[in-house]
């Protein structure tokens, strides 16, 4: 079979690629990303004699066109991706999460290649604190941000070519992932690498905001166990059951580190800060018998914590400029 994942060099992508090299042997993998600040060619490296990567944009149909046509499935991770971002600037967003996505699709319809869409638990919005409810694949679509509105687009994109063009896809819609190769902009990387460099921790307003939190191993094995045997049109949300306030993160990390549990400080709010994610996963559970395998967190954040200290060369060139854009906001 002969495999084109998108956004590939990015965190989730070049994680997704690994595990397919290391489990999918018959798998002919080809990576297409437009190598953006986020994605970064040497997070492909252990298995660089295995991924053809491109370098191109999936806006960019000439480029695209071709390539879905030499392939049998279409693995889409390539997104701008970050929430904060966003806010600053939603042009990226538009184009790459909205068009990108469009352009994808219209390549699929056209040669008939499978698809499979990834996504975020963002595009139902938030819950509250004290809501026992979970999102579930009939959630209401309400998005908070430039980032989650313009995944809900390219969500709704997908199910309307399924529907109308008889396009052969699935969706994923998973919560937040942790693990290796994350950008240091994101919240756990962030943290850790600033502990790394005995900086103190930053929280968001008062570190109330719930996330649910999978590794991205487990995120992965369920994209595969959906492409294997997921329904085509239908949507799987993907969690594991990791509700953690941002508070309760920080202070896992500062014990990691050997460090008393109030060394932090809070920060500017981000505008519009979403409350609470929270994924029910009974249908990928039940229907397709996926169960996650780092179900203690702190464990899968100690290991993560050792990858950060063991890779400081893969992510210490980006560390400044994150945290210069962040003083800039107050964050
Ligand atoms: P990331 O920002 O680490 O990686 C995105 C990758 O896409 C980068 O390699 C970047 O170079 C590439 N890219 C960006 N614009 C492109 C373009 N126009 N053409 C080609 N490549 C382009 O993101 P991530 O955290 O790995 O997220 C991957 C996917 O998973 C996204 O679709 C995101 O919405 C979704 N998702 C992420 C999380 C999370 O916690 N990170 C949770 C749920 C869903
Ligand atoms: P983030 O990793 O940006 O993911 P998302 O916005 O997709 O959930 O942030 C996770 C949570 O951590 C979110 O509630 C914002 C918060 N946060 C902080 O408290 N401090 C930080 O320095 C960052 C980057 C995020």
């Amino acid at each position: 079979m002969k495999m084109l994942v998108t956004g590939g060099a990015g965190f989730i992508g070049s994680n997704f690629v690994h595990q397919s090299v290391r489990e999918r042997p018959d798998v002919e993998i080809t990576v297409l990303d437009a190598l953006t600040y986020a994605g970064d060619r040497s997070s492909l490296d252990p298995v660089a004699d295995r991924v053809r990567l491109v370098q191109g944009d999936i806006a960019d149909a000439d480029v695209v066109d071709p390539l879905v046509a030499e392939h049998d499935l279409v693995v889409h991770f390539a997104a701008e991706s970050h929430n904060d971002n966003s806010l600053n600037d939603p042009s990226p967003f538009v184009r790459t999460n909205v068009v990108g996505t469009f352009t994808l699709l219209e390549a699929v319809r056209r040669h008939g290649v499978r698809f499979h869409h990834i996504s975020t638990d963002e595009v139902y919005g938030d819950l509250e604190l004290d809501d026992p409810a979970k999102f579930t694949p009939t959630t209401p679509y309400n998005p908070s941000s430039p980032y989650s509105s313009t995944k809900a687009a390219s969500d709704l994109l997908v199910r309307a070519w399924v529907r109308s063009f008889g396009v052969e896809a699935t969706l994923s819609n998973c919560s937040n992932n942790y693990g290796p190769y994350q950008h240091v902009e994101k919240f756990i990387p962030r943290q850790v690498t600033n502990l790394i460099d005995g900086v103190r921790p930053r929280l968001y307003g008062a570190g109330l905001n719930v996330r649910d939190w999978i590794h991205v191993e487990d995120h992965n094995s369920a994209v595969w166990r959906i492409i294997d045997a997921g329904r085509i049109g239908e949507t799987y949300l993907i969690g594991a059951d990791g509700e953690t306030s941002n508070l309760d993160v920080v202070r896992t990390l500062l014990e990691i580190f050997g460090r008393p549990s109030d060394d932090f400080d809070h920060v500017a709010d981000r505008p519009g800060h979403d409350l609470r994610y929270a994924i029910d996963a009974s249908r990928l559970r039940e229907e397709l018998g996926w169960e996650p395998r780092y179900t203690d967190f702190r464990d899968g954040l100690a290991a993560t914590v050792d990858w950060y200290q063991e890779n400081e060369s893969w992510w210490r060139p980006a560390k400044a400029g994150v945290e210069a854009t962040y003083a800039a906001s107050g964050q």
